[in-house]
């Protein structure tokens, strides 16, 4: 059966753009906030199969989203790769910062893959267990992105830390990126082994760089990954999401290889369109007209299906599905969408 979000991936356009949101399993659901308070610990949340496949299937028992992601989270990997990694309640992860190369060298990418099998087992049930139109989506943060958690210990900065580390000691950094492109490529490489069907680069900080900095660490490490992913799985597409990129994104989709581009909502629609003329693009209301509702996101969601919606395009957010996120509105959205087909009125 062919799946309405991976013909828009492969570039074919569809009667209707398939939808999902970034972050569509999450707390503005009342029924994620049930399971989540009794499993304190998040990682470990996302280490158990049981939970990970039931949130993962939440959405879509509400919406029927055109594809599943995953639920898990980009900090797995320095994780899995010995880092100290906790998420406070009210504060968000927090790392044991790591500086130097030293640090760089107690990281350990030998047990990364073992460490990550319960998100293998959840992507095997997954994807016996989800609809035979929906699709399975697996992801993982890129280098860049991953890299500035890891030595800014903590989100909320301006990626001073990691900034300023890569203009004194680009040697240094490129040994903790290079590092977790092997090990992003790697953890990839077995989620599409264990079912996942796309694949989503998340490279949220990326726009806080100048252009020579964002062509190394984040067009070459998200080149480089698309090229190992497609070594062994040339048919799997791969959605590149350089987020807050604004006149970079057009080079990142010709230079890195990506299937789809995944825009945030400061991209112009006229220049969203012209993207689209390059790869499918996906994307990208404002979050915040999702939680007003009513008129601003009935005008924001037209005016985007306007523009877009003859394709090859993919519905989504330009950013993560905010907590306090009325799920009714998230119910419009849905139908708003699928009763968008090419023709109807
Ligand atoms: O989209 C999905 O439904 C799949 C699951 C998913 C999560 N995180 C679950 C999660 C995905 C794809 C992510 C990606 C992620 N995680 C990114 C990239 C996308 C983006 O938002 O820019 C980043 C930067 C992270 C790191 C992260 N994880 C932060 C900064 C936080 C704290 C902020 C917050 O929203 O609480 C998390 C926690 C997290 N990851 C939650 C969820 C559902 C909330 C945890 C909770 O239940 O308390």
């Amino acid at each position: 059966m062919s799946k309405l979000f991976l013909d828009a991936l492969n570039g074919k356009k569809t009667d209707r753009p398939p939808f999902w949101l970034m972050r569509q399993a999450g707390r503005y659901l009342p029924e994620y906030r049930e399971v989540r308070k009794n499993a304190k610990n998040f990682l470990n949340f996302c280490y158990t199969p049981d939970l990970a496949v039931e949130v993962t299937l939440q959405p879509l028992r509400r919406y029927g989203m055109d594809a599943a992601i995953l639920f898990s989270d980009i900090l797995v990997i320095p994780d899995g790769l010995g880092q100290s990694v906790e998420f406070r309640e009210g504060e968000g992860p927090v790392l044991e910062p790591i500086r130097s190369l030293a640090g760089i060298e107690s990281l350990d990418k030998n047990r990364l893959l073992d460490h990550l099998s319960p998100v293998f087992e959840t992507l095997g049930r997954l994807s016996k267990e989800i609809p035979a139109e929906t699709a399975l989506i697996g992801f993982a943060g890129a280098p860049w992105t991953v890299a500035v958690y890891m030595v800014e210990g903590r989100g909320g900065t301006d990626c001073g830390t990691a900034r300023s580390w890569a203009y004194r000691q680009p040697e240094e950094f490129q040994a903790l990126i290079d590092l977790l492109v092997e090990s992003t490529a790697a953890y990839l490489i077995e989620q599409i082994a264990h079912g996942a069907e796309a694949i989503q680069l998340f490279d949220s900080w990326s726009g806080v760089l100048s252009e020579s900095q964002f062509h190394r660490w984040v067009v070459e490490p998200n080149k480089a990954i698309v090229r190992r992913v497609k070594e062994k799985y040339p048919a799997v597409p791969v959605i590149g999401f350089p987020r807050q990129a604004g006149l970079m994104y057009e080079t990142f989709i010709r230079e890195t290889g990506v299937d789809a581009v995944s825009l945030d909502s400061n991209v112009p629609l006229e220049e969203a369109k012209a993207l689209q003329k390059i790869c499918t693009v996906q994307g990208n209301l404002d979050n915040q007209a999702l939680v007003a509702g009513g008129a601003a996101l009935e005008t924001e969601t037209i005016r985007i299906l306007e523009a877009l919606g003859e394709g090859p395009f993919v519905f989504n957010l330009g950013h993560g599905i905010l907590p306090h996120t009325p799920p009714e509105h998230v119910a419009w959205l849905a139908d708003a969408i699928k009763g968008s087909a090419a023709g109807s009125s």
